[in-house]
Protein backbone atom coordinates (compact mmCIF):
# COMPACT_ATOMS: atom_id res chain seq x y z
CA UNK A 1 0.00 0.00 0.00
CA UNK A 2 0.92 3.45 -0.66
CA UNK A 3 -0.18 6.00 1.21
CA UNK A 4 -0.15 9.84 1.33
CA UNK A 5 -1.54 12.91 3.18
CA UNK A 6 -1.43 16.27 2.65
CA UNK A 7 -3.17 19.68 3.51
CA UNK A 8 -4.42 22.60 1.43
CA UNK A 9 -5.37 26.34 2.57
CA UNK A 10 -8.98 28.06 1.62
CA UNK A 11 -8.26 31.11 -0.65
CA UNK A 12 -10.15 34.18 -1.00
CA UNK A 13 -10.00 36.23 -4.28
CA UNK A 14 -9.71 39.41 -4.53
CA UNK A 15 -10.34 39.80 -8.33
CA UNK A 16 -12.90 37.46 -8.81
CA UNK A 17 -13.94 34.34 -11.05
CA UNK A 18 -17.49 34.49 -12.11
CA UNK A 19 -18.89 33.12 -15.38
CA UNK A 20 -17.48 29.94 -17.20
CA UNK A 21 -16.51 29.67 -21.29
CA UNK A 22 -16.37 26.28 -20.73
CA UNK A 23 -18.56 23.95 -18.24
CA UNK A 24 -17.30 21.36 -18.77
CA UNK A 25 -13.39 21.19 -18.70
CA UNK A 26 -14.13 24.40 -16.03
CA UNK A 27 -13.02 27.76 -18.17
CA UNK A 28 -13.49 31.15 -16.79
CA UNK A 29 -14.14 33.90 -18.96
CA UNK A 30 -11.49 35.75 -16.87
CA UNK A 31 -8.20 36.04 -14.87
CA UNK A 32 -8.42 36.22 -10.98
CA UNK A 33 -6.49 37.17 -8.05
CA UNK A 34 -6.75 35.67 -4.81
CA UNK A 35 -5.18 35.66 -1.33
CA UNK A 36 -4.90 32.11 0.30
CA UNK A 37 -5.09 31.75 4.17
CA UNK A 38 -3.40 30.41 6.61
CA UNK A 39 -4.17 26.35 7.46
CA UNK A 40 -4.01 27.26 10.67
CA UNK A 41 -7.04 28.37 11.16
CA UNK A 42 -8.78 26.66 8.15
CA UNK A 43 -7.93 23.75 5.89
CA UNK A 44 -8.83 20.49 3.93
CA UNK A 45 -7.30 17.27 4.79
CA UNK A 46 -6.80 14.52 2.86
CA UNK A 47 -5.31 10.80 2.94
CA UNK A 48 -5.03 9.01 -0.60
CA UNK A 49 -4.05 5.38 -0.69
CA UNK A 50 -3.19 2.91 -3.46
CA UNK A 51 -2.78 -1.12 -3.16
CA UNK A 52 -3.56 -4.33 -4.46
CA UNK A 53 -5.85 -5.75 -1.97
CA UNK A 54 -8.55 -2.79 -2.49
CA UNK A 55 -11.57 -3.81 -4.72
CA UNK A 56 -12.71 -0.56 -5.67
CA UNK A 57 -12.04 2.67 -5.71
CA UNK A 58 -13.58 4.48 -2.58
CA UNK A 59 -14.56 8.07 -1.14
CA UNK A 60 -15.21 9.71 2.37
CA UNK A 61 -15.72 12.62 2.86
CA UNK A 62 -15.97 14.53 6.52
CA UNK A 63 -16.90 11.28 7.58
CA UNK A 64 -19.62 9.85 4.96
CA UNK A 65 -18.74 7.47 2.21
CA UNK A 66 -19.63 8.95 -1.25
CA UNK A 67 -20.31 8.03 -4.68
CA UNK A 68 -17.24 8.23 -6.98
CA UNK A 69 -19.61 8.69 -9.70
CA UNK A 70 -19.08 12.57 -9.66
CA UNK A 71 -17.79 13.74 -12.99
CA UNK A 72 -15.64 16.58 -11.12
CA UNK A 73 -13.54 14.04 -9.14
CA UNK A 74 -13.85 11.38 -11.67
CA UNK A 75 -12.24 14.37 -14.08
CA UNK A 76 -9.58 14.75 -11.44
CA UNK A 77 -8.85 11.07 -10.95
CA UNK A 78 -8.59 10.83 -14.60
CA UNK A 79 -6.56 13.28 -15.59
CA UNK A 80 -3.85 12.68 -12.80
CA UNK A 81 -3.85 8.81 -13.93
CA UNK A 82 -2.98 9.93 -17.60
CA UNK A 83 -0.11 12.12 -16.70
CA UNK A 84 0.95 9.03 -14.14
CA UNK A 85 1.02 7.26 -17.03
CA UNK A 86 2.98 9.31 -19.02
CA UNK A 87 5.92 9.62 -16.42
CA UNK A 88 8.18 6.88 -15.37
CA UNK A 89 9.43 8.42 -11.96
CA UNK A 90 12.47 6.69 -9.18
CA UNK A 91 10.92 4.26 -7.60
CA UNK A 92 7.89 3.92 -9.43
CA UNK A 93 5.91 0.63 -9.84
CA UNK A 94 3.80 0.43 -13.18
CA UNK A 95 1.19 -1.44 -11.02
CA UNK A 96 0.12 1.11 -9.15
CA UNK A 97 -2.16 2.76 -11.99
CA UNK A 98 -3.92 -0.44 -12.18
CA UNK A 99 -4.49 -0.68 -8.20
CA UNK A 100 -7.43 1.06 -6.91
CA UNK A 101 -7.33 4.18 -4.79
CA UNK A 102 -9.30 4.89 -1.12
CA UNK A 103 -10.10 8.52 -0.83
CA UNK A 104 -10.55 10.05 2.55
CA UNK A 105 -11.27 14.14 2.91
CA UNK A 106 -12.18 16.24 5.74
CA UNK A 107 -12.50 19.96 6.66
CA UNK A 108 -11.45 21.41 9.86
CA UNK A 109 -14.02 24.40 9.52
CA UNK A 110 -17.73 24.28 9.65
CA UNK A 111 -19.36 23.96 6.85
CA UNK A 112 -21.99 26.46 8.02
CA UNK A 113 -19.70 29.32 7.94
CA UNK A 114 -20.21 29.14 3.79
CA UNK A 115 -16.67 29.22 3.46
CA UNK A 116 -14.99 28.33 0.33
CA UNK A 117 -14.41 24.40 1.31
CA UNK A 118 -14.49 23.11 -2.33
CA UNK A 119 -11.48 24.99 -2.89
CA UNK A 120 -9.28 23.62 -0.28
CA UNK A 121 -10.89 19.74 -0.76
CA UNK A 122 -9.94 19.99 -4.45
CA UNK A 123 -6.43 21.70 -4.32
CA UNK A 124 -6.20 18.89 -1.47
CA UNK A 125 -7.20 16.07 -2.95
CA UNK A 126 -5.52 16.80 -6.55
CA UNK A 127 -2.28 17.46 -4.47
CA UNK A 128 -2.37 14.23 -2.55
CA UNK A 129 -2.78 12.62 -5.88
CA UNK A 130 0.05 13.86 -7.76
CA UNK A 131 2.35 12.89 -4.41
CA UNK A 132 0.42 9.30 -4.91
CA UNK A 133 1.18 9.19 -8.46
CA UNK A 134 4.16 11.19 -8.68
CA UNK A 135 3.20 13.45 -11.08
CA UNK A 136 4.76 16.37 -11.06
CA UNK A 137 4.55 20.32 -12.82
CA UNK A 138 1.15 21.73 -12.96
CA UNK A 139 -1.32 20.75 -10.68
CA UNK A 140 -3.43 23.54 -11.33
CA UNK A 141 -5.41 22.82 -14.09
CA UNK A 142 -5.75 19.69 -12.59
CA UNK A 143 -7.72 21.26 -9.69
CA UNK A 144 -9.36 23.36 -11.83
CA UNK A 145 -11.48 20.61 -13.23
CA UNK A 146 -12.81 19.69 -9.96
CA UNK A 147 -13.84 23.07 -8.70
CA UNK A 148 -12.79 26.69 -10.79
CA UNK A 149 -11.24 28.30 -7.56
CA UNK A 150 -9.64 25.49 -6.71
CA UNK A 151 -7.01 25.76 -8.81
CA UNK A 152 -5.34 28.52 -6.77
CA UNK A 153 -5.35 26.88 -3.51
CA UNK A 154 -2.35 25.03 -5.30
CA UNK A 155 0.08 28.21 -4.32
CA UNK A 156 0.59 29.86 -1.50
CA UNK A 157 0.75 34.12 -0.81
CA UNK A 158 -0.92 35.83 -3.48
CA UNK A 159 -2.12 33.90 -6.62
CA UNK A 160 -3.46 34.50 -10.29
CA UNK A 161 -5.46 32.72 -12.16
CA UNK A 162 -4.62 32.62 -16.11
CA UNK A 163 -7.99 32.20 -17.88
CA UNK A 164 -6.17 31.06 -20.61
CA UNK A 165 -6.94 31.12 -24.15
CA UNK A 166 -6.58 27.43 -25.60
CA UNK A 167 -9.79 25.18 -26.23
CA UNK A 168 -8.28 22.73 -24.24
CA UNK A 169 -7.76 24.54 -21.21
CA UNK A 170 -4.16 23.37 -20.52
CA UNK A 171 -2.80 27.32 -20.52
CA UNK A 172 -5.76 28.09 -17.71
CA UNK A 173 -3.79 27.73 -14.91
CA UNK A 174 -2.82 29.35 -11.33
CA UNK A 175 0.36 30.61 -10.54
CA UNK A 176 1.77 32.16 -7.62
CA UNK A 177 2.39 35.92 -8.05
CA UNK A 178 4.17 37.05 -4.59
CA UNK A 179 4.33 35.18 -1.65
CA UNK A 180 2.79 35.61 1.84
CA UNK A 181 4.64 38.16 3.18
CA UNK A 182 4.42 39.92 0.37
CA UNK A 183 2.29 42.69 2.45
CA UNK A 184 3.89 42.53 5.67
CA UNK A 185 1.91 40.97 8.60
CA UNK A 186 -1.50 41.58 6.79
CA UNK A 187 -3.78 39.85 8.96
CA UNK A 188 -7.63 38.45 7.76
CA UNK A 189 -10.82 38.33 9.81
CA UNK A 190 -13.84 36.42 8.13
CA UNK A 191 -17.57 38.13 9.67
CA UNK A 192 -19.57 34.67 9.52
CA UNK A 193 -23.08 36.11 9.08
CA UNK A 194 -26.24 34.73 10.79
CA UNK A 195 -28.11 34.35 7.76
CA UNK A 196 -30.83 31.49 6.88
CA UNK A 197 -31.12 33.08 3.61
CA UNK A 198 -31.45 29.87 0.94
CA UNK A 199 -28.35 30.74 -1.54
CA UNK A 200 -27.39 29.51 -5.28
CA UNK A 201 -24.43 27.80 -5.26
CA UNK A 202 -21.54 29.48 -7.04
CA UNK A 203 -21.77 26.98 -10.42
CA UNK A 204 -25.39 27.70 -10.77
CA UNK A 205 -24.95 31.55 -10.00
CA UNK A 206 -22.51 32.26 -12.25
CA UNK A 207 -24.33 29.84 -15.15
CA UNK A 208 -27.06 32.46 -14.92
CA UNK A 209 -25.18 35.78 -14.68
CA UNK A 210 -23.33 34.75 -17.38
CA UNK A 211 -26.71 33.98 -19.52
CA UNK A 212 -28.82 36.91 -18.38
CA UNK A 213 -26.51 39.70 -17.44
CA UNK A 214 -26.13 42.14 -19.44
CA UNK A 215 -23.77 43.73 -17.20
CA UNK A 216 -21.56 41.27 -17.24
CA UNK A 217 -20.67 41.74 -20.96
CA UNK A 218 -19.47 45.07 -19.60
CA UNK A 219 -17.10 43.23 -16.71
CA UNK A 220 -15.97 40.62 -18.90
CA UNK A 221 -14.85 42.79 -22.06
CA UNK A 222 -13.61 46.03 -20.21
CA UNK A 223 -13.64 46.39 -16.38
CA UNK A 224 -12.02 43.25 -14.75
CA UNK A 225 -9.82 42.96 -17.81
CA UNK A 226 -8.38 46.80 -16.88
CA UNK A 227 -8.64 46.34 -12.85
CA UNK A 228 -6.26 42.87 -13.36
CA UNK A 229 -3.62 45.08 -14.79
CA UNK A 230 -4.12 47.81 -12.06
CA UNK A 231 -4.10 45.05 -9.41
CA UNK A 232 -1.19 43.23 -10.66
CA UNK A 233 0.71 47.24 -10.65
CA UNK A 234 -0.60 47.51 -7.03
CA UNK A 235 0.95 44.67 -5.94
CA UNK A 236 4.41 45.29 -7.74
CA UNK A 237 4.39 48.33 -6.19
CA UNK A 238 3.23 47.62 -2.79
CA UNK A 239 0.38 49.76 -3.18
CA UNK A 240 -2.19 48.94 -0.35
CA UNK A 241 -4.34 51.82 -0.41
CA UNK A 242 -4.81 50.81 -4.23
CA UNK A 243 -5.02 47.64 -3.43
CA UNK A 244 -8.01 47.83 -1.22
CA UNK A 245 -9.65 49.86 -3.26
CA UNK A 246 -9.18 47.37 -6.58
CA UNK A 247 -10.49 44.87 -3.81
CA UNK A 248 -13.72 46.10 -3.01
CA UNK A 249 -14.73 47.50 -6.24
CA UNK A 250 -14.27 44.01 -7.45
CA UNK A 251 -16.16 42.89 -4.94
CA UNK A 252 -18.99 45.32 -5.48
CA UNK A 253 -18.97 44.94 -9.37
CA UNK A 254 -19.49 40.71 -8.84
CA UNK A 255 -22.31 41.17 -6.83
CA UNK A 256 -23.77 44.00 -9.51
CA UNK A 257 -23.58 41.18 -12.04
CA UNK A 258 -25.45 39.32 -9.77
CA UNK A 259 -27.92 41.94 -9.15
CA UNK A 260 -28.47 42.06 -12.70
CA UNK A 261 -28.57 38.43 -13.13
CA UNK A 262 -32.12 37.31 -13.66
CA UNK A 263 -34.12 36.30 -11.66
CA UNK A 264 -31.13 37.86 -10.08
CA UNK A 265 -29.26 36.12 -7.55
CA UNK A 266 -28.29 37.64 -3.83
CA UNK A 267 -25.98 36.51 -1.55
CA UNK A 268 -25.29 40.18 0.48
CA UNK A 269 -28.06 40.37 3.43
CA UNK A 270 -28.74 43.50 5.31
CA UNK A 271 -25.33 42.83 7.82
CA UNK A 272 -22.93 42.15 5.06
CA UNK A 273 -24.01 45.62 3.89
CA UNK A 274 -23.47 47.11 7.94
CA UNK A 275 -19.98 45.64 7.53
CA UNK A 276 -19.14 47.35 4.31
CA UNK A 277 -20.63 50.40 5.65
CA UNK A 278 -18.22 50.43 8.93
CA UNK A 279 -15.31 49.27 6.76
CA UNK A 280 -16.10 52.67 4.42
CA UNK A 281 -16.55 54.63 7.07
CA UNK A 282 -13.42 53.72 9.21
CA UNK A 283 -11.16 54.17 6.04
CA UNK A 284 -12.52 57.20 5.54
CA UNK A 285 -11.40 58.26 8.97
CA UNK A 286 -7.95 56.78 8.13
CA UNK A 287 -7.96 58.73 4.94
CA UNK A 288 -8.79 62.12 6.69
CA UNK A 289 -5.84 61.36 9.42
CA UNK A 290 -3.74 60.79 5.89
CA UNK A 291 -3.29 57.19 7.37
CA UNK A 292 -4.07 55.26 4.30
CA UNK A 293 -1.61 52.19 4.88
CA UNK A 294 -3.99 51.07 7.75
CA UNK A 295 -7.31 51.14 5.37
CA UNK A 296 -8.86 47.94 5.50
CA UNK A 297 -10.64 45.72 2.38
CA UNK A 298 -13.97 43.62 1.97
CA UNK A 299 -14.62 41.29 -0.23
CA UNK A 300 -17.55 38.44 -0.59
CA UNK A 301 -18.01 35.71 -2.54
CA UNK A 302 -21.05 33.95 -3.50
CA UNK A 303 -22.57 34.55 0.57
CA UNK A 304 -23.11 36.79 3.38
CA UNK A 305 -19.77 36.47 4.99
CA UNK A 306 -17.45 39.50 4.95
CA UNK A 307 -13.86 39.16 4.40
CA UNK A 308 -11.53 41.67 5.75
CA UNK A 309 -7.93 42.08 4.55
CA UNK A 310 -6.28 44.15 7.86
CA UNK A 311 -3.01 45.41 8.50
CA UNK A 312 -1.70 43.97 11.74
CA UNK A 313 -1.16 47.00 12.69
CA UNK A 314 -4.97 47.69 12.93
CA UNK A 315 -5.93 44.43 13.26
CA UNK A 316 -6.61 44.91 17.45
CA UNK A 317 -8.84 47.92 16.47
CA UNK A 318 -10.60 46.56 13.74
CA UNK A 319 -11.51 43.60 15.81
CA UNK A 320 -12.47 45.72 19.01
CA UNK A 321 -15.01 47.87 16.87
CA UNK A 322 -16.78 45.07 15.10
CA UNK A 323 -17.38 43.34 19.03
CA UNK A 324 -18.68 46.52 19.54
CA UNK A 325 -20.86 47.36 16.18
CA UNK A 326 -21.81 43.41 15.87
CA UNK A 327 -21.91 42.23 19.88
CA UNK A 328 -22.59 38.15 20.27
CA UNK A 329 -25.45 37.09 21.52
CA UNK A 330 -25.66 36.55 24.99
CA UNK A 331 -24.73 32.82 25.30
CA UNK A 332 -21.24 33.61 23.36
CA UNK A 333 -18.03 34.80 25.52
CA UNK A 334 -15.50 36.78 23.38
CA UNK A 335 -12.91 33.56 22.91
CA UNK A 336 -15.76 31.10 21.72
CA UNK A 337 -16.78 34.69 19.01
CA UNK A 338 -13.67 35.79 18.03
CA UNK A 339 -11.88 32.18 16.85
CA UNK A 340 -8.50 32.26 15.85
CA UNK A 341 -5.29 34.38 16.14
CA UNK A 342 -6.13 35.72 20.47
CA UNK A 343 -5.41 39.58 20.59
CA UNK A 344 -5.39 41.81 23.34
CA UNK A 345 -8.94 43.47 24.26
CA UNK A 346 -8.02 47.46 23.68
CA UNK A 347 -9.53 50.70 24.74
CA UNK A 348 -11.15 52.52 21.18
CA UNK A 349 -10.71 56.27 20.86
CA UNK A 350 -13.14 58.80 20.74
CA UNK A 351 -13.07 58.85 16.84
CA UNK A 352 -13.34 54.88 16.53
CA UNK A 353 -16.26 54.92 19.28
CA UNK A 354 -18.01 57.40 16.96
CA UNK A 355 -18.03 55.12 14.11
CA UNK A 356 -20.63 52.32 16.03
CA UNK A 357 -23.90 53.02 15.70
CA UNK A 358 -26.20 53.83 18.75
CA UNK A 359 -28.58 51.58 18.48
CA UNK A 360 -26.58 48.04 17.84
CA UNK A 361 -28.26 44.96 17.71
CA UNK A 362 -26.72 41.66 18.95
CA UNK A 363 -26.50 38.34 17.09
CA UNK A 364 -26.11 39.50 13.40
CA UNK A 365 -22.82 37.91 13.12
CA UNK A 366 -22.43 34.38 14.18
CA UNK A 367 -18.76 34.42 14.63
CA UNK A 368 -15.28 36.12 13.75
CA UNK A 369 -12.47 34.18 12.43
CA UNK A 370 -9.47 36.19 12.68
CA UNK A 371 -6.44 34.32 10.29
CA UNK A 372 -3.19 35.51 8.18
CA UNK A 373 -2.25 34.97 4.92
CA UNK A 374 -0.41 31.48 4.55
CA UNK A 375 1.04 28.93 2.10
CA UNK A 376 0.04 26.28 -0.16
CA UNK A 377 -0.51 22.56 0.26
CA UNK A 378 1.40 20.76 3.06
CA UNK A 379 2.26 17.22 3.03
CA UNK A 380 1.93 15.53 6.83
CA UNK A 381 5.02 12.53 6.94
CA UNK A 382 3.12 11.09 10.07
CA UNK A 383 1.63 8.51 9.81
CA UNK A 384 -0.35 9.18 13.32
CA UNK A 385 -2.09 12.08 11.53
CA UNK A 386 -3.37 9.32 8.29
CA UNK A 387 -6.91 9.56 8.04
CA UNK A 388 -6.87 5.49 6.59
CA UNK A 389 -5.45 2.93 8.22
CA UNK A 390 -2.71 1.16 7.16
CA UNK A 391 -3.77 -2.04 7.73
CA UNK A 392 -7.13 -2.04 6.12
CA UNK A 393 -7.12 1.40 4.28
CA UNK A 394 -10.21 2.35 5.48
CA UNK A 395 -11.28 5.51 7.86
CA UNK A 396 -9.83 5.55 11.31
CA UNK A 397 -12.96 5.86 13.30
CA UNK A 398 -12.21 9.29 14.43
CA UNK A 399 -9.60 10.03 12.48
CA UNK A 400 -12.43 10.82 9.07
CA UNK A 401 -14.54 13.02 11.14
CA UNK A 402 -12.31 14.81 13.60
C1 LIG B 1 -17.49 33.74 -5.80
O1 LIG B 1 -14.90 27.75 -7.87
O2 LIG B 1 -16.94 27.51 -6.40
O3 LIG B 1 -15.86 32.31 -4.85
O4 LIG B 1 -15.90 26.42 -10.70
O5 LIG B 1 -18.35 26.15 -10.53
O6 LIG B 1 -16.87 25.09 -8.82
P1 LIG B 1 -17.06 26.25 -9.79
O7 LIG B 1 -17.19 27.56 -8.90
P2 LIG B 1 -16.33 28.03 -7.66
O8 LIG B 1 -16.61 29.61 -7.75
C2 LIG B 1 -16.05 30.51 -6.86
C3 LIG B 1 -16.60 31.85 -7.10
C4 LIG B 1 -16.25 32.90 -6.08
C5 LIG B 1 -15.18 33.84 -6.60
C6 LIG B 1 -13.77 33.31 -6.63
O9 LIG B 1 -13.38 32.49 -5.77
O10 LIG B 1 -13.03 33.78 -7.50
Amino acid sequence: MKTVTCTAPVNIAVIKYWGKRDEKIILPLNDSISFTLSQDEMCAKTTVSVSPAFSDDRFWLNGKEESLENPRVQNCLKEIRRRASKRKFEGYDEDILNWHVHICSVNNFPTAAGLASSAAGYACLVFALGQVYGVEGDLSSIARQGSGSACRSIFGGLVRWYKGELEDGTDSIARSIAPADHFSDLKVIICVVNADRKKTGSTDGMRRTVQTSQLMQHRVKESVKSRIDSMMEAIQEKNWSSFCDLTIADSNEMHAVCQDTFPPCVYMTDTSHAVTSLIHQYNELKIAQGDINHKVCYTFDAGPNACLFVPGAVAEEILAILLLAFPPDSSETPDEYVRGIRVKPITLSKELMSLIDEDVKSGRLKYLIHTKVGDGPQIIRDAAFSLLDQATGLPKSAGCIS
